[in-house]
């Protein structure tokens, strides 16, 4: 079974109707551009400040840090890997270096493709967990610090068109992220210091061989972060007219 929850803040709470901030407008590429990949590299660097720090207007959450006050995973991917884990206070650092590799549109399909790579991102949160890791079972409360170097992510998704109040807006239709980190380090710090011998076991099991971890638990991180950026992007598009976003 995947099931994944997140739950945010007030960021993320619905406005009913959003209009784009003026220092945003500049920004916008049209739908009829000619050269509107170049557009959307453009407004994206332009951007960078604005995402780093969040823009409220729009819903759209800071993505550094990144926080998610609360986050459910249940997934069991094989008889390997399980994880049952309620994580609160997670913060993601790192986004603001993130680096675009390419850009596709195709307008007239509301199609995308985006390729970036982070050279680093750094995790904290703290963790309940039950499940297996391989050969490890995981069973404990604790803190959890993490910083991966290297990812490669690549983001297709589209977009349909459809009507609310007579108006046209956007809602993700498909989004495929796939992503891969080059390598990592984990520390787990258990809320009681008497099992702090097997967050150590844990810790240790990612660290000497952090591929074979990253690579076996990769699908959950897919799954995550799929629905992560779907939940985010519907709730942005939820509040602006398709016309606003994409001027002809
Ligand atoms: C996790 O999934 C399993 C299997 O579907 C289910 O039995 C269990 O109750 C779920 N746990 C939570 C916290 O939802
Ligand atoms: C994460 O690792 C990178 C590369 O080693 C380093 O530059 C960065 O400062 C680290 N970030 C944190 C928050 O530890």
């Amino acid at each position: 079974m995947m099931k994944i929850l997140f739950l945010f803040g007030c960021v993320l709470l619905g406005l009913t109707s959003a209009k784009i901030p003026s220092y945003i407008k500049p920004l916008i590429c049209r739908a009829s551009d000619p050269n509107i990949e170049k557009c959307l590299y453009n407004s994206f660097e332009k951007s960078r400040p604005y995402l780093v720090k969040g823009i409220p207007e729009l819903s759209f959450p800071p993505l550094d840090p990144f926080k998610i006050p609360i986050m459910t995973v249940n997934r069991t991917l094989n008889e390997l890997v399980s994880i049952e884990a309620i994580c609160r206070d997670v913060v993601v650092e790192g986004g603001r270096n993130t680096i675009i590799d390419s850009i596709k549109a195709d307008v007239d399909r509301a199609y995308g493709e985006l390729r970036v790579t982070v050279p680093w991102f750094a995790m904290e949160m703290d963790y309940d967990v039950s499940g297996r890791l391989l050969s490890i079972p995981l069973l404990g409360k604790g803190h959890f610090k993490g910083n991966f170097t290297d990812i490669k992510l690549s983001v297709k998704g589209s977009l349909e068109r459809y009507q609310k109040k007579g108006e046209d807006y956007f809602r993700v239709k498909k989004v495929n992220a796939k992503g891969i980190a080059g390598d990592g380090w984990v520390k787990l710090t258990s809320k009681n210091p008497n099992l702090q011998l097997g967050a150590d076991i844990i810790s240790n099991f990612f660290n000497e061989n952090p591929r074979r971890t990253m690579d076996a638990i990769n699908p959950i991180f897919v799954e995550t972060y799929n629905e992560l950026f779907r939940v985010i992007a519907d709730q942005i598009l939820a509040n602006l007219k398709a016309s606003e976003w994409l001027p002809a």
